[in-house]
């Protein structure tokens, strides 16, 4: 079922974004948001009486083909350069390339949820997408409220066994990340992918905390909280379905690197991640489905 734009809620209205692509914004008392149909990319979220929580470069494009730089971007089948040859360029996959379809949009108890989905069907002529070519349906629930929820479920709708990697790739928006920390990972190892670093496993001890380009992918399945020291804000990401929380900031040689980041703009970001990667790629037989949840909470 795909909604026109009659039949959403008077809270809900789907309109030409930036570089003309369709968007989805959301406005009730409690919130705002919008997620774009464009790779099913969260762009905004800002609960009430908060400053937006989700962080977008103004060096972003909003082209086809390009994904976009901040927001939610969802990475999958494959994480980063993925684990068998060939999947990329791109890095991470290829679902935030494609144009993704609006199902519809429900407001429940002031909440909205937004829900888009992508099929193998819709992805012909979508970068790369030919080098992961298994039948799957992904659907993504997005709802705004006091909190936001995201839930990415991908079913596999072919007679084999696939594998894949997942991330929700958010990018959130903090004072200053030299004064940000990340707690919840203390004890928790992860496989460093800075620049330099060796390829063990290392164990975090205590919060993490940033001083250089940090790129870490963490087994961790648990609650994290980003603890904003410059503004005081609190962002809680509990999580389901997820063993993995990647953290990442580019830092200054990386930034000035990337053409849709400003040179100036790694300070007030930090990415926290909900994502099944590496060895923890998921495994689905035919007909079963699996859904990976982050659900994101505000306080001061
Ligand atoms: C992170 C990766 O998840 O995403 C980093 O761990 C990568 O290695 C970053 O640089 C951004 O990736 P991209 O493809 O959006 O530039």
């Amino acid at each position: 079922m795909t909604s026109t734009p009659a039949e959403l809620p008077e809270s809900v209205v789907l309109a030409e974004g930036e570089g003309g692509l369709p968007v989805v914004r959301v406005a009730t008392a409690v919130a705002t948001g919008e997620v774009y149909l464009h790779g099913a990319h969260v762009t905004a979220w800002t609960p009430a009486g908060s400053d937006p929580v989700i962080w977008m470069s103004g060096e972003s494009r909003f082209t086809p083909g390009e994904a976009i730089r901040g927001g939610i971007p969802i990475c999958f089948p494959w994480f980063g350069a993925g684990r068998e040859p060939g999947l990329a360029p791109p890095p991470h996959g290829f679902a935030r390339l494609a144009g993704w379809r609006l199902l519809g949009a429900e407001e429940r108890d002031g909440e909205v949820t937004v829900t888009l989905r992508l099929t193998d069907a819709d992805t012909a002529g979508v970068k790369a997408a030919a080098a992961w070519p298994h039948p799957f349906t992904a659907t993504y629930a997005v709802t705004f409220g006091r909190e936001l929820t995201v839930a990415l479920t991908v079913e596999n709708t072919g007679d084999a066994e696939i594998s894949f990697e997942e991330a929700l790739h958010t990018y959130l928006a903090v004072a200053d990340v030299r004064t940000t920390a990340v707690q919840g990972l203390d004890g928790a190892t992860y496989l460093d992918k800075a620049p330099g670093a060796g390829p063990d496993h290392v164990t975090q001890e205590g919060d993490v905390t940033f001083t250089e380009e940090t790129d870490r992918v963490y087994a961790s399945s648990g609650t994290v909280v980003v603890v904003d020291g410059g503004s005081g804000r609190r962002i809680g990401i509990a999580k389901e379905g997820s063993a993995n929380t990647v953290v990442w900031n580019p830092w200054v040689d990386k930034a000035a690197a990337m053409p849709d980041f400003g040179d100036d703009e790694w300070p007030a970001m930090v990415c926290v991640e909900t994502a099944n990667a590496l060895d923890d790629a998921v495994v689905l037989a035919a007909g079963q489905r699996h859904t990976m949840t982050a659900r994101y909470t505000v306080t001061r």
